[in-house]
Parts: structure tokens; C-alpha cells; sequence
């Protein structure tokens, strides 16, 4: 969480540091704050709020000229947000300056200790514990910069991304990386530093992402320099070109970019079965999995691990791994699994799934089952991302940027490349006949052609969510397949309308949630064609003797649950197992419609941030 953003070089730093924290707001968006360097005075502007209100506060006070300039959003982890806890951060001197994304842990006994040696403190910032111990090591040890940057970052335990400047040194930008992302882009004399690519993508495709305890030392005309933190070794930096285009991180027309990318869905999932699935020949080909095929055919079982969104589409895999493949499979939240002590051995395959790559959670459980010398395998959208690097193998989703806090194409492509390596497992394990086999390769080949019939639905969608954007609750309820769909379902509309959304298992509804239901209660129903249609619709006139309203997605062509149901959504008739893929789209569409109308900040949900770094 937090974004941040650095750039030093020979251009006007402010316009750059500004866009690029529009780029990162996804990551938190509680404050803001920038500070610009000329080379004589810094001028610093921060405030509680969005980055257009810091644009407007700058606009109002604050000159910008200068040509090193750091920039922060925050979603606050010490300190409530307001304009003091806001980043960049000076030192008591005023000459050192810091922008933070993490939590220092031991930030409190690191104060309590400056505290005696005489520093004031004027926020309740970690990070500003972390700016005035980097000035006491400069005082102390008599060293510059980078050092001391190297020599606190060595007394503190926790997380961080940081960049920091000082007034002596005009150009000089230090950064460094333990548990947050950091990459730095590398232009003519110019360089720029960020959570993600985004801020710089169009001045450079050169980029090194640092590693963990790393740390830079970035000089405007000399380069950069790069270390362990630990044992001040140089590291030979390892330049990525990257593969991100201005375009992709647009909104394209689009009001937001959730409903952008909920459009782009059927190119996403082509994107993802790309080179991998070839239909006509019966082949597919996953390039992480080849090597390691065996690992998961001997497997005793598999343990997926994940959050929020990432975690359903592990739900759905559960079911297609142990239908097709026939390995056992268990799902479980990553931060659950980490602090449990759960039984892991050799024999176990573990797959984490992140849209991000940076989840906090889902990486320590990666580090948890490797220490426990699993084989593990990621299942992540963003390249380079630092779950991508600490798995053994894996699979890019190939969504291109998810910028919507609610995630949308990740799930679906996620669900891709899953039913990909389940069906390639079932091939190999033989759990699968050669026709069957054929049948779903063919009918993958044709999912995104029905993500595109799905999508058609947009205004009858908008028309249902008019009826219901003032309902206090709904229930969303299916089953097998459709059953982490309803959940799915649930999420997004809480997440971005905060209207309180329970998913659960259609049949478990009658343990519980039917006591809820009355005329006031709208219960969204997934009831396509599968093997549990006829439960299903039981389930529905349970419902409807209950007055309960009845919102259901059903098969085209369906008749019986129309007869039934108050309002129908239909989704183009598709194998039971790739249900999934087509009966989210309604729900997303209905979550975003019903935000909309309640003008709620589709793209950045309050509280809510894109990539949770922090545990
Ligand atoms: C946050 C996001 C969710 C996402 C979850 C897991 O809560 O708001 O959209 O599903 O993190 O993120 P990951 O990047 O690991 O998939």
C-alpha cells in the first residue's frame, strides 16, 4: 500500500512526480504529499485527501520549480490520515527528507530512544522515526547518505520502500527495498524511481526492480549504484525492458476503469490463452508448468493460497483440479495459513495466487511453505512482481495493469490459467478421456466469445440495479462451480457500493441466511444449466415463499426459473466447469452499476487499497 514516487534528472520534477502519484493512487489514496528540490530550498506540500487535492493545495502555495522531487499517496498504517502524517517527512534538521511505503515495527522503542537524545517528533509516523534515526547515524558516525541509510535500515525490522534525499547532496536520491516494491527507471541522465513502472512508462522502458535488501544509491550524472543492505556487497544491476504501454494504463473512454476493464475481459482472457491454448491441434502448452509437470502428477495434494479476490478464483480452481485432475486440493486465506501451523511437506504442491505479486500475506505463506520445502508455484498478474520472483515456477496471467481497486479480468484470467494447468494435468494424468478432453479445449476457445454475448447484458444490468441501489443487504447464493462466484459476487458489491453483501452455498442458505430473508431482501441466484439446476430452483421457491426477491443469472433459453424469478439475467449456456468465467460478468456489471448510481468511488473504494503490503 502506499505509492511512491521519485524523480531526479534534468527535466521540471513536479509535473512528473504528479502524474506518476496519479498512476499509484490505486495504491492508497487517504493523503498525499510532494517535496521539490531546486537545489537551494526544498518546498514541501502535503494534505489529508486525494491527489487532486494536493495538485490544488500546490496550485495555491507552493512553487515547483526544480529538478529532483519526491511524491507519496497514503494509506495509513500508524498515524490516522491528516495533513501532519502525511508524506515526504523531514528530519528535525530539516535537511533530510523521506517518503515511506511499509511499517516499521520496532519504530517505538527506535523513538522512545531519540526521544532521550533530543529529537521532537511532529507526527505519529513510523516513517518519520525512520528519518530522524537515518540524521542521528549521519551526526553520529560522521558518514554520508547512503550509508547512513544502510547502517539504520540495518536497526530496523519491519517493511519498507523508501526514498530519501538531503539537502546537501542536490543530486543525490537514496532508495532502498525490503517487503514493498521498488523499481527504478533508467532514462538519458535521468531516473526515476516508483512502486510500479506506471509513473515512468512513457520516458523509459529500462527498468531494474530492486530486490529485497537492496538498496540504491541514485547520482543524477553518474547513475545508479546498487547494495545489499546487509553486507554492503554491490550488486550488478539486472535491467529489465518492460513490456507496459501508455494505452494500457488509460481509461480508454471509459468513465472508470473498472468498467474498462471489466470490458476488456474477453481480450484479457484471449491475452492469457495466448501461445498456451491451441485448440485445433489439442494442445496446451503452459511454460512454467512443463518443467515441473511431475511435481504436480505426484503430488500427495495441492494447497492454494491467496486473498480477497485472488482467494475465490483459488475456490474455483478447487473444483476443476479435483473434477479433472483428480488431486486433492485445499484452499486457504494466506494470512490464515501463515500463522497457523500448517502440515507442509516435499510432497506438497502449493500455488499462490496475487494479482499484484506483492501481497504481504500471500508472500510470507510462499516463504512458509518453501521453508517447509513445498514446490511452489505463482499464479500472478503483474511481471516482476516480487511473488512472481519467490516462487519456483509460475504462470503471468497476461490481464495487462489492473488499475480498479475491485479486481475484475485478474479473476477471470486467473480462472484461466488455472482450468489451463488442471486440464494439461488431467491430459497427463490420464484423469481425462482424449474426447472430453477435445470438448473443453474447444469450448475454452470459445469463452472469451461468450464473456463479449455476457457483456451485452450492460443495460438490462443497469435497468436492475436502478430497482435495488437503495437495498440495505443482498444474498448471493450458488452452488459447486457457481458457489466462490456468489462470493465473488458479494465481494465487489460491498467492496465498491458498501452495501452489505453475504455469499454463501445455495443449500447452506436454509442454516442460516433464510432467516433473513423478506420482501426487502434481493438474493441475486446464479441457476445456469449444471448438474445442480434442480436443486437450484428448489432453492428458489424456498426464496420465494419467504417474499424473498429473486435476481437470477441464468442459462439463455432458460424457462423454468424465469417463470420463478423477479428479474432474469441471461449468460450465454456454457460446460458447468467454465461456468464461472461467464456468470461473474453480470455481477460485476450489477456491483459497478449500483455504485455508480450511489456515486460511490468506483475506482477507489474507501479504506480499500490495490496491493496489500502491509500484514
Ligand atoms: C486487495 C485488493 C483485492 C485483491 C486482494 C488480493 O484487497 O483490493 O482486489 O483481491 O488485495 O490481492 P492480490 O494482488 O494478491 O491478488
Amino acid at each position: 500500500m502506499c505509492g511512491i514516487v521519485g524523480y531526479i534528472g534534468h527535466r521540471e520534477a513536479y509535473p512528473i512526480v504528479l502524474k506518476g502519484l496519479k498512476r499509484l493512487e490505486y495504491r492508497g489514496y487517504d493523503s498525499a504529499g510532494i517535496a521539490i528540490y531546486d537545489g537551494k530550498e526544498i518546498q514541501l506540500c502535503k494534505t489529508k485527501g486525494k491527489v487532486v487535492d494536493l495538485e490544488q493545495k500546490i496550485k495555491e502555495e507552493t512553487p515547483t520549480s526544480g529538478t529532483l522531487a519526491i511524491g507519496h499517496t497514503r494509506w495509513a498504517t500508524h498515524g490516522i490520515p491528516n495533513d501532519i502524517n502525511s508524506h515526504p517527512h523531514y528530519s528535525n534538521s530539516g535537511n533530510l527528507v523521506i517518503i515511506h511505503n511499509g511499517i516499521i515495527e520496532n519504530y517505538d522503542s527506535i523513538k522512545k530512544e531519540l526521544i532521550k537524545r533530543g529529537y521532537h517528533f511532529h507526527s505519529d509516523t513510523d516513517t518519520e522515526v525512520l528519518v530522524n534515526l537515518i540524521e542521528d547515524v549521519i551526526k553520529k558516525e560522521k558518514v554520508k547518505l547512503g550509508k547512513a541509510v544502510q547502517i539504520a535500515l540495518n536497526q530496523v525490522v519491519g517493511a519498507y520502500a523508501i526514498v530519501v534525499f538531503d539537502k546537501a547532496k542536490p543530486n543525490e536520491l537514496v532508495v532502498a527495498k525490503l517487503g514493498s516494491p521498488l523499481a527504478i527507471g533508467l532514462g538519458e541522465n535521468e531516473f526515476f524511481v516508483a512502486s510500479d513502472a506506471s509513473p515512468f512508462i512513457e520516458y523509459t522502458n529500462n527498468a531494474i526492480y530492486l530486490e529485497d535488501e537492496e538498496m540504491a544509491v541514485i547520482r543524477r550524472h553518474k547513475g545508479v549504484k546498487i547494495r545489499k543492505i546487509k553486507d554492503d556487497s554491490l550488486v550488478e544491476p539486472y535491467i529489465q525492458e518492460l513490456q507496459l504501454n501508455l494505452e494500457q494504463i488509460e481509461k480508454g473512454g471509459f468513465d472508470h476503469f473498472m468498467m474498462k476493464e471489466i470490458y476488456e475481459q474477453p481480450s484479457a482472457i484471449k491475452d492469457t490463452f495466448r501461445g498456451r491454448l491451441l485448440a485445433d491441434q489439442g494442445i496446451i502448452k503452459v511454460g512454467g508448468l512443463e518443467d515441473h509437470i511431475q511435481k504436480f502428477v505426484n503430488a500427495n495434494r495441492i494447497v492454494i493460497v491467496g486473498c480477497g479476490t485472488s482467494w475465490h478464483a483459488g475456490l474455483v480452481a478447487e473444483y476443476i483440479f479435483e473434477d479433472l485432475a483428480r488431486i486433492p486440493v485445499e484452499v486457504e486465506y494466506a494470512s490464515e495459513f501463515r500463522y497457523r501451523n500448517p502440515i507442509i511437506t516435499e510432497k506438497d504442491v502449493v500455488i499462490a495466487i496475487s494479482q499484484s505479486g506483492e501481497t504481504a500475506d500471500t508472500l510470507a505463506a510462499i516463504k512458509l511453505a518453501k521453508s517447509k520445502g513445498a514446490f511452489v508455484y505463482g499464479v500472478c498478474n503483474v511481471v516482476g512482481s516480487t511473488i512472481s520472483r519467490e516462487t519456483h515456477s509460475g504462470t503471468y496471467t497476461h490481464a495487462g495493469p489492473e488499475i480498479g481497486v475491485a479486481s475484475t479480468k485478474a479473476f477471470t484470467t486467473q480462472i484461466t490459467v488455472l482450468t489451463l494447468i488442471a486440464l494439461k494435468l488431467a491430459s497427463v494424468k490420464g484423469t481425462i478421456s482424449f474426447r472430453d478432453y477435445n470438448i473443453y479445449l474447444r469450448e475454452l476457445d470459445l469463452i472469451p466469445k461468450r464473456v463479449e454475448i455476457a457483456l451485452k447484458s450492460n443495460d438490462h444490468i443497469k435497468s436492475i440495479a436502478k430497482i435495488f441501489k437503495d437495498a440495505k443487504n443482498f444474498l448471493y447464493l450458488g452452488r459447486g462451480y457457481n458457489f466462490p462466484v456468489a462470493l465473488e459476487g458479494a465481494l465487489k458489491l460491498k467492496e465498491i457500493s458498501y452495501i452489505h453483501a453475504e455469499g454463501y452455498p445455495a443449500a447452506e442458505m436454509k442454516h442460516g441466511p433464510i432467516a433473513l430473508i423478506d420482501e426487502e431482501m434481493p438474493v441475486v441466484v446464479i441457476a445456469v444449466n449444471s448438474n445442480h439446476y434442480d436443486k437450484v430452483v428448489s432453492n428458489i421457491q424456498e426464496i420465494k415463499s419467504r417474499k424473498g426477491i429473486i435476481i437470477a443469472v441464468v442459462t439463455k433459453g432458460d424457462t423454468t426459473v424465469r417463470n420463478m424469478a423477479d428479474y432474469v439475467i441471461e449468460v450465454p449456456e456454457t460446460p458447468e466447469s467454465l461456468t464461472p468465467l461467464v456468470t461473474t460478468i453480470p455481477l460485476q456489471l450489477l456491483s459497478y452499476h449500483i455504485a455508480v448510481l450511489l456515486d460511490r468511488n468506483v475506482d477507489q473504494p474507501r479504506n480499500l487499497a490495490k496491493s496489500v503490503t502491509v500484514e
